[in-house]
């Protein structure tokens, strides 16, 4: 049996510039990119779109398992389509990543999403960014990174993300989204956000995006 391509995992909470880390690396080893988030921000879309009820677990589940989506590589990292329809734009919002965080709390719904996350994992390998790609989805990852930044800085880094894109927001505010989506990832039951036992923790507060990819790069320029 053929070797199961090798995947570098990088989890951590939101803002500590996952996906952008994950694009750059993907980018220079020529692999695959998974953005996990995207996947579970599209369910909550999904979900909104045919008007079903975020407490009704089945009819969530129901919408998770049937999912027509496709994401396709571009420069921004992935464009995602549902249904046919580009919603790349509509899942960035803070509300569909606000009810991306509600779902995921659901472990039937992680469960309908565990082996579409797996079946990137192909040729030539796979950068897997989310909260558990390490502990629970890829396992035994070749390299695992854990990214993490102050929850002010990630705040900050939201902020201009938001401005630079013409949408006005207040720091204070997104600061307490950011701590309130933090709790949650962390303290759910199922797949809660933490480090994997074997994984390399980076904190980004101080360093440029330039310093981490390096730094990624050298660890598995190590094993590789
Ligand atoms: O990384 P993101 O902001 O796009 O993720 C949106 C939400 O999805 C986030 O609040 C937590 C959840 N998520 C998750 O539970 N597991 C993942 N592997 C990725 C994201």
């Amino acid at each position: 049996m053929a070797a199961a391509s090798p995947v570098i995992t990088v989890d951590g909470p939101g803002g500590a510039g996952k996906g952008t880390i994950s694009g750059l690396l993907a980018c220079r080893l020529g692999w695959n990119l998974l953005d996990s988030g995207a996947m579970y921000r599209v369910t909550a879309l999904a979900a909104t779109k045919k008007g079903v009820d975020f407490a009704d677990i089945a009819a969530i589940t129901d919408v998770a398992h049937g999912l027509d989506v496709v994401f396709a590589p571009c420069d921004e990292g992935v464009s995602v389509f549902l249904s046919g329809q580009d919603v790349s734009s509509e899942i960035r919002t803070e509300a569909c990543g606000e009810l991306a965080s509600r779902v995921a709390t659901v472990g039937a719904v992680r469960d309908a999403l565990l082996e579409r996350q797996r079946a990137f994992q192909v040729a030539p390998g796979l950068v897997a960014d989310g909260r558990d790609m390490g502990t629970v989805v890829f396992p035994s990852a070749e390299l695992k990174i854990y990214l993490t930044a102050s929850a002010e800085e990630r705040a900050k880094r939201r902020h201009k993300q938001l401005i630079d894109k013409g949408i006005s927001v207040n720091l204070a505010r997104l600061l307490e989204d950011i701590t309130e989506r933090d709790e949650r990832d962390i303290n759910r039951e199922v797949a809660p956000l933490k480090p994997a036992e074997d994984a390399v923790v980076v904190d980004t507060t101080v360093l440029s995006i330039d310093e981490v990819v390096a730094l990624v790069s050298d660890l598995w320029g190590k094993i590789g």
